[in-house]
């Protein structure tokens, strides 16, 4: 067996065989397989496609390249979450500490940001102190206290998923269901949680443009899931349009805060109680998602989900003062209004744009090792469906920067999109899978 004949094989449609596979990863990690030859490989799989026992396969060999953590030692069904990336995307922070609120240990392993989409770990980092970077015994041990921690990647969790990740953002691959669904169960599978629910991302501003697309990239990380034993559930849920309207990771903290105490935006607030609800579900809290719902729908009113996520911030290290008055969070030296220069309806707004301008702003990285700065982003004051008048104001730019500020109002104005009448409106969430 060798890389050339591994790549001829997929070149040409064939399939490979799981010690194949483990072969070509195995050897990639330990160095001995050059990069352009992995680039020959992924640009194969990109044309040809993987069968369902190859992308398992895959995804076996890559979770099983590193660390596996075991998180036997908690009782209970141990939870996950993760989204395929979007933007706005903050529903992290509110469902992971609503769902352990419930009782339910959540032991959440999150990444950074990375092009026009935000991670949960630069998110949490934006308040003062806050340590997201748990080894795995503290990550355990506040699971075990608190039924709740968020860390980023820290230890050797999945390495051939970032090395993978590299060659495939640098030649055109990275659009390639069988290796999403790979990358993103790779990690879940390492991070040892019994049950995941993904929300699958579907729109302008997400991997997966339309629904087709996001029904199979939610089919293919299902069937991981089975062949693993993990219970995987995906909520297609709808990203044409930013989540929310806080863009930018101390503005998307604020928005977080205001939803868990209940007082959040209406789309933020429904795709939390859908992906909670299933989450209880799978842990065997309750037996429907109505039920679960209700139940969350209570924790927030009661603020009970509040007083877990002051809890959680201060297990890691973060100073509560800063959550229970969040004009202590970072805040930006400008905040320049964009307003419109027509009359009619909003039919479009660009989530792809809107995340882009936030990360020009300094909100997120154009590079990998790029430092975000915290205080920086948008807020949007117009969204979807609003009808607005000449210099109504559709956003609001928070920047340290005024000549990067200038460049984020341009690009919103091109992110909105208005039109005489309202487009009929989408669901925000489409469907939720098996
Ligand atoms: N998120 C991941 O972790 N991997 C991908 O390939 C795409 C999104």
């Amino acid at each position: 067996m060798g890389m050339l004949d591994i790549i001829a094989t997929k070149r040409d449609g064939g399939e490979l065989t799981a010690t194949e596979i483990e072969f070509l990863i195995r050897g990639y990690v330990a160095n001995e397989i050059p990069d352009y030859q992995v680039a020959a490989f992924l640009m194969a799989v990109y044309i040809r496609g993987l069968s369902e026992a190859e992308t398992v396969a895959l995804t076996m060999a890559m979770a099983k390249s590193g660390d596996m953590l075991d998180l036997a030692e908690i009782p209970g069904v141990k939870v996950d979450k993760h989204s395929t990336g979007g933007v706005g995307d903050k529903t992290t922070l509110v469902v992971a500490p609503l769902v352990a609120a419930a009782g339910v240990p959540v032991a959440k392993i999150s990444g950074r940001g990375l092009g026009h989409s935000g991670g949960t770990v630069d998110k949490l980092e934006s308040i003062p102190g806050f340590q997201a970077e748990l080894s795995a015994t503290d990550f355990i041990a506040n699971v075990r206290k608190i039924d709740l921690a968020i860390s980023g990647q820290t230890g050797n969790l999945a390495p051939a998923d970032k090395l993978i990740y590299a060659v495939r953002d640098a030649t055109a691959t990275v659009a390639s269901i069988p290796l999403i669904a790979s990358s993103i169960m790779s990690k879940k599978i390492a991070a040892g949680a019994d049950a995941v629910i993904l929300d699958v991302k579907c729109g302008r501003g997400a991997f997966m443009p339309d629904l087709p697309a996001a029904r199979v990239l939610a089919q293919t990380m299902i069937n991981i899931g089975r062949s693993v034993g993990k219970k995987t559930v995906t909520v297609i849920s709808n990203m044409d349009q930013p989540l929310g309207a806080a863009v930018g990771n101390a503005l998307e903290v604020k928005e977080a805060i205001l939803t868990l105490q209940n007082q959040g935006p209406a789309d933020l607030s429904q795709l939390v109680l859908a992906l909670g609800a299933e989450m209880l579900v799978v842990a065997g809290r309750v037996d429907s998602a109505a039920e679960g719902r209700q139940l969350l729908e209570k924790l927030l009113t009661t603020r009970v989900a509040w007083a877990k996520f002051r809890e959680f911030v201060v297990a890691q290290g973060g100073d509560p003062a800063a959550v229970d008055n969040p004009k202590l969070l970072p805040q930006a030296q400008f905040v320049l209004p964009v307003r419109s220069c027509s009359d009619g309806f909003i039919v479009g707004l660009a989530a792809d744009k809107v995340g882009r301008a936030a990360a020009a702003l300094g909100a997120g990285r154009q590079k990998k090792g790029d430092i975000v700065d915290p205080a920086v982003g948008i807020v949007l004051k117009s969204k979807l469906g609003d009808k607005i008048q000449t210099g109504r104001l559709l956003a609001e730019v928070h920047a340290n920067d005024l000549l990067k500020a200038e460049g984020a109002v341009e690009e919103l104005i091109s992110a909105y999109e208005v039109g005489p009448g309202p487009a009929p409106p989408k669901p925000l969430i489409f469907q939720v899978l098996p």
